[in-house]
C-alpha cells in the first residue's frame, strides 16, 4: 500500500521534481556533467529523461530526452524544449525501432536501471551500445553495507530492482567498457549514487 502511494505520488511531475530537490537539498550536476563532458557538436540521447532535470548540463549540444511518462515529457517540453532540445514519449525498451545504430554520439541513463529487471536492463544496454557511438553515462542508487537510511530509501524506491555496485558493474560490462566510476553523496547525505562513464563495446553479436 505504501509503495502504491509512492508510485502514484511521484508520478506527478512537480511533486517528483520538488520532493527530490528537498530530499537531496539540491541536485548535484557536476558528477554527471564531468563524465558526459558535453560539447556543442555532441548529439545526446537522454534515456528515461524524467522531467528533463539534467537538460541543464548539456549546453549547446543537440539533445533528445525520451521517457514513458507522458506528463513528465509534457513538463520537460514546456520547461526545456527548443529547436535543439526535444522530448518524446517513448518506451526505452523499443528504442532501436525508432533510432538506428549510431544515431547519437553520447547518452545518459540516469536513475533508470534500478527500474528494470535483469533481462530488460541487458536488452536496453545492448541497444544503447549500438545506438551510441562514443559514450554512455549511467547513474543509479545502490544498496550499501552500512548506510541504513540510504538502504531504506532504496527499499521504498519506485524502482524495484535496486542493486549493489558490484552487481550493476557486472551488468554494464556485458556491453560497455567502464572508463571511469565514482560514488557520491547527495547534498543532504541521506543517499548515495554511483556514476559510470562507459564506452560501447563494438562488434558483439
Ligand atoms: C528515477 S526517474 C529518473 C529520471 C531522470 N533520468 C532523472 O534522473 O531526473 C526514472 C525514470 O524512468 C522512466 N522509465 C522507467 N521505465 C521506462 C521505460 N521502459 N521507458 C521509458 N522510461 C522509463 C520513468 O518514467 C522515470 O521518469
Amino acid at each position: 500500500m505504501l509503495r502504491n502511494f509512492i508510485d502514484k505520488f511521484f508520478a506527478i511531475p512537480f511533486i517528483y521534481h520538488y520532493a527530490r530537490w528537498m530530499f537531496t537539498l539540491g541536485i548535484r550536476y557536476e558528477p554527471i556533467k564531468s563524465y558526459l563532458d558535453p560539447q556543442s557538436d555532441d548529439s545526446i540521447l537522454d534515456i528515461a529523461c524524467g522531467v528533463g532535470t539534467y537538460t541543464k548540463i548539456v549546453g549547446e549540444a543537440k539533445y533528445l530526452g525520451v521517457d514513458l511518462n507522458e506528463e513528465y515529457i509534457e513538463t520537460a517540453n514546456k520547461e526545456w524544449g527548443s529547436n535543439s532540445r526535444k522530448f518524446e514519449v517513448q518506451d526505452v525498451l523499443t528504442i532501436d525501432q525508432k533510432y538506428p545504430k549510431g544515431s547519437f554520439n553520447k547518452g545518459m541513463m540516469l536513475g533508470l536501471i534500478h527500474h528494470l529487471p535483469e533481462e530488460d536492463a541487458l536488452k536496453l544496454l545492448k541497444k544503447s551500445s549500438e545506438i551510441l557511438t562514443e559514450r554512455l553515462v549511467v547513474m543509479d542508487n545502490y544498496y550499501s553495507k552500512w548506510h541504513l537510511i540510504n538502504n531504506l530509501v532504496c527499499h521504498l524506491d519506485r524502482g524495484k530492482y535496486v542493486r549493489t555496485v558490484e552487481h550493476e558493474r557486472m551488468i554494464l560490462k556485458q556491453y560497455f567498457d567502464i572508463e571511469k566510476e565514482r560514488r557520491y553523496y547527495v547534498n543532504s547525505l541521506l543517499a548515495h549514487y554511483v556514476v559510470f562513464q562507459l564506452k560501447p563495446k563494438k562488434n558483439l553479436s
